[in-house]
């Protein structure tokens, strides 16, 4: 077996050793993080986040190769919600990763760390990943029904459900408690407008290219959709408010700077 390992490798080009680890990584990760790079299609079919995103997570977080391994080697053996860099709903979505104390040794896991630090994320995975951002940069653009739409102001509840469990956020009860009725009140004044204003915006169209009315005609729909507009930016400026009303300045201080990345 180990021979056909070296000549394999040795066959397409790569040396022993370096088969070795992906072997390792093969026997004991990847059962449910895959190891190829994911096409949309196979997202839903996941069992875990595959292993190019768990890279890009962590090397989002960490720059310091042994910080990586140290992590790497700590998650694997003490998984935790909290200690997880990779995005809280994600987390909760797959439940949070088995022990695998008692069934892989250190040594394996330094050599399998140094090899993910090594090959993981892909540039490809890289690119993937910052063109969905943009398109859903775009997608939320063409879709809000805010009147402000400056980066200035965050979406607080969108930003808080990425890092919900995270030790370094480090959420209470209470607080969690307080959010989630923001979270909800906000969520429900805005889907309720952005109804209201779809289905003025399409009234609107109709009347002009069907029944074609006078730009005159139009204005009463026109000013109501301005209204609503207004009305959930207001919405949107009171949850930015009473959200930081909740979090302390190192909860701000952590969370502030993810709106960039969105
Ligand atoms: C039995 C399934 C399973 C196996 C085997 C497994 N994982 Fe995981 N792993 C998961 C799941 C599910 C998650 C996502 C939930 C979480 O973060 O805990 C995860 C998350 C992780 C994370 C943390 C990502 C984050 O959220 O910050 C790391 C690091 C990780 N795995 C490394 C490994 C490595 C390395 C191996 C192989 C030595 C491995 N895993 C084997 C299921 C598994």
């Amino acid at each position: 077996m180990i021979k056909r390992t070296v000549l394999a490798a040795a066959m397409i080009g790569i040396g022993a050793l370096h088969a070795g680890e992906v072997d390792l990584v093969k026997s004991k990760c990847a059962a449910c993080h895959m190891l190829e790079r994911p096409t949309a299609d196979m997202i839903p079919e996941l069992k875990a986040p595959p292993m190019e995103a768990v890279m890009y997570h962590t090397k989002l977080v960490m720059n310091d190769k042994e910080k990586m391994k140290a992590f790497i080697a700590d998650y694997v053996l003490n998984p935790a919600a909290e200690k997880s860099v990779c995005e809280s709903n994600k987390v909760q979505q797959y439940g949070v990763m088995p022990s695998l104390k008692g069934s892989i040794t250190e040594e394996e896991l330094s050599k399998i760390s140094d090899h993910l630090i090594e090959n993981y994320p892909s540039e490809e995975f890289v690119d993937m990943i910052n063109e969905i951002q943009k398109n859903d940069k775009m997608n939320a653009l063409l879709n809000s029904p805010f009147l402000i739409n400056k980066e200035a102001l965050p979406h607080m509840t969108k930003l808080l459900i990425k890092h919900w469990d995270k030790q370094a956020l480090g959420l209470s009860d209470e607080q969690k408690k307080k959010l989630l009725v923001i979270r909800k009140n906000t969520i429900g004044e805005v889907q309720k407008a952005k109804r209201k204003i779809d289905t003025l915006e399409t009234e609107i169209m109709e009347a002009l290219f069907m029944d074609e009315e006078s730009p005159k005609d139009l204005e009463t729909k026109i000013d109501e959709v301005a209204k609503l507009k207004a009305a959930v930016t207001k919405v949107h400026i009171q949850c930015i408010v009473d959200t930081l009303e909740i979090l302390d300045d190192d909860q701000i201080d952590f969370l502030l700077p993810f709106w960039e990345y969105k």
